[in-house]
């Protein structure tokens, strides 16, 4: 037996394939080149870690940074920092508003313990309302750690409508974001977001949402290997991102040198990243887009041992289909939760899917005259070949369960499996269910709004579409809801 188990069709046709690589892995690249740059100043806290800046401006960087290492205004000193950032009040909040605030937090109250709950409001169902009154949560400007991949504003965004969406769940609101409710929660704790850039997104919306929430208090960011840590002083407490895209080990895992594209993991093994979090006692994680490719290496030997293997790089292992890698990684997560993870501490969430916008025409309808069948449909966009992504883009989705095709319900699935057979085992694991309420927002990815560290080529400028990133959000924006759902669940 070869092991090789054919390529699924259906698969490498998203994020991953699209011009090999595309801004999926142009956005690890950038990620690459600000820790480097990071490192070789050997400033080791930055509150800038995120920004990417020019080698030309690496000084200017460095200089604020020693500014900023120890942001506080607690004393009412209002430094270099604070000086574009003033306190922001929560968000206007009008009658209505007020009104609809109050109501959330005294109706919400899901349940932590069961999914079946039949009286729980299902927080996932639900359509965008435009609300400009009481969104965004915060200013992009004020946030002081606000990460350069998602400054879209800053990077010259101009229609700005997608910060004002609200999610409004058929049945009930959701309950507005407050920060000090959720550092009173996490005092003397530790949260943990683990996984790709789509997990670190959403673990810089969550920093930007305390920091714009309570701007008086103390914060350090610091970072060490694959971890980030957003310290809040006052409450001891941690709010942290660690870097683990497959969520099993891979080749992939070096916090600096991971875009490979032959990506190989070690499908059985986790406890060289779980060693850094099992002690959390909130654990968010995620692992999506970096199994989107048709067939992936699963290796049973060790990546420590490349000698014994020379000719054979890394040792035994099978070109697999990547779903199918994908249930083995899976399944090895929740056999460690199983056996590692303090069930009377801990709380588990899994974030789903978080959906692309790479192909325009999933959502331009582009019949062919006549009502051709779907293969010369197919035909004609091959042709046309004008995809232009999510550029442009300004208003969601409205089509209600809208799904593109860069979604594979196979993967939400295997996810579900095992949470499923955890909780049979007394570990409860939270589903987070983003992918819906995500998929209608082909309007807040940053397009090309945004730091890139590979300069554009002028081939590029003149085709925009061709680097726009269609993976990652904006900020403010959807991740904030993302992190509205994970605080219901966390301070009920
Ligand atoms: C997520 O929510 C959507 C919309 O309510 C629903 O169709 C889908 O089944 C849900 N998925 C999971 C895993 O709960
Ligand atoms: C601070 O929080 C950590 C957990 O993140 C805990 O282990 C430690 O005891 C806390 N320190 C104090 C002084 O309470
Ligand atoms: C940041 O991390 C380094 C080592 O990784 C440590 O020496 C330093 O004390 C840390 N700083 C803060 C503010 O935690």
């Amino acid at each position: 037996m070869t092991g090789s188990t054919p390529p699924r069709k259906s698969r490498g046709t998203s994020a991953a394939a699209t011009g090999g690589g595309g801004s999926h892995d142009d956005a690890w690249q950038v990620d690459e080149a600000a820790k480097k740059a990071t490192r070789v100043w050997g400033v080791s806290v930055s509150v800038s870690l995120w920004s990417h800046f020019s080698s030309f401006v690496l000084l200017a960087l460095v200089l604020f940074v020693v500014l900023a290492v120890s942001v506080t205004t607690k004393n009412g000193d209002a430094d270099a920092e604070t000086q574009h950032a003033p306190p922001v009040p929560p968000p206007a909040a009008d009658a209505d508003a007020t009104t609809v605030l109050q109501k959330a937090l005294t109706t919400v109250s899901p349940s932590r313990s069961s999914a079946g709950d039949q009286n729980e409001c299902d927080l996932f169902s639900g359509r965008w309302v435009y609300d400009e009154a009481a969104y965004p949560l915060y200013k992009e400007s004020a946030c002081r750690f606000m990460s350069e991949q998602s400054a879209c504003e800053k990077y010259g965004r101009t229609d700005l409508r997608y910060q004002h969406w609200r999610w409004q769940p058929h049945g009930c609101d959701l309950p507005r974001f407050d920060a000090a409710k959720l550092l009173g929660k996490l005092r003397d704790k530790r949260l943990v977001f683990v996984g790709d850039s789509l997990n670190r997104n959403q673990w810089a919306s969550m920093v930007c949402l305390i920091d714009t929430g309570a701007p008086e208090l103390h914060k350090t960011i610091n970072s060490s290997r694959s971890l980030v840590t957003f310290k809040i002083h006052e409450y001891n407490a941690s709010v942290d991102f660690y870097w683990s895209p497959l969520l099993v080990e891979s080749n992939s895992d070096h916090p600096l040198r991971h875009r490979i594209d032959d990506r190989i993991v070690r499908a059985a093994s986790i406890n060289k990243h779980a060693r850094h979090w099992t002690d959390a006692d909130v654990l968010v994680f995620n692992s999506y887009l970096w199994w989107q490719r048709p067939a992936m290496k699963v290796l049973w030997g060790s990546f420590d041992q490349p000698a014994a293997a020379e000719g054979d790089e890394y040792g035994v292992y099978k070109v697999i289909d990547s779903l199918r890698a994908y249930e083995l990684a899976v399944r090895t997560w929740a056999d460690w939760m199983e056996f590692h993870v303090d069930r009377a501490r801990t709380q588990l969430f899994f974030m789903t899917m978080s959906p692309t916008h790479l192909r325009s025409d999933d959502w331009e309808d582009r019949r062919v005259d006549g009502g051709e069948a779907a293969e010369s449909d197919e035909r004609a966009r091959r042709i046309t070949n004008n995809n232009h992504k999510c550029y442009g883009e300004v208003e969601p989705i409205a089509a209600e369960g809208y799904r593109g095709s860069g979604t594979d319900m196979a993967f939400a699935r295997a996810v579900e499996e095992q949470v499923q057979r955890l909780g049979a085992r007394g570990v409860a694991v939270r589903l987070l269910n983003v992918t819906q309420l995500s998929e209608h927002r082909k309007d807040a990815h940053p397009s090309v709004h945004r730091r890139y560290w590979d300069p554009i080529t002028a081939e590029q400028r003149r085709n925009p579409s061709s680097y726009a990133d269609c993976i990652h959000w904006c900020l403010p924006g959807v991740p904030d809801v993302w992190n509205q759902l994970l605080y219901s669940h966390i301070v009920s």
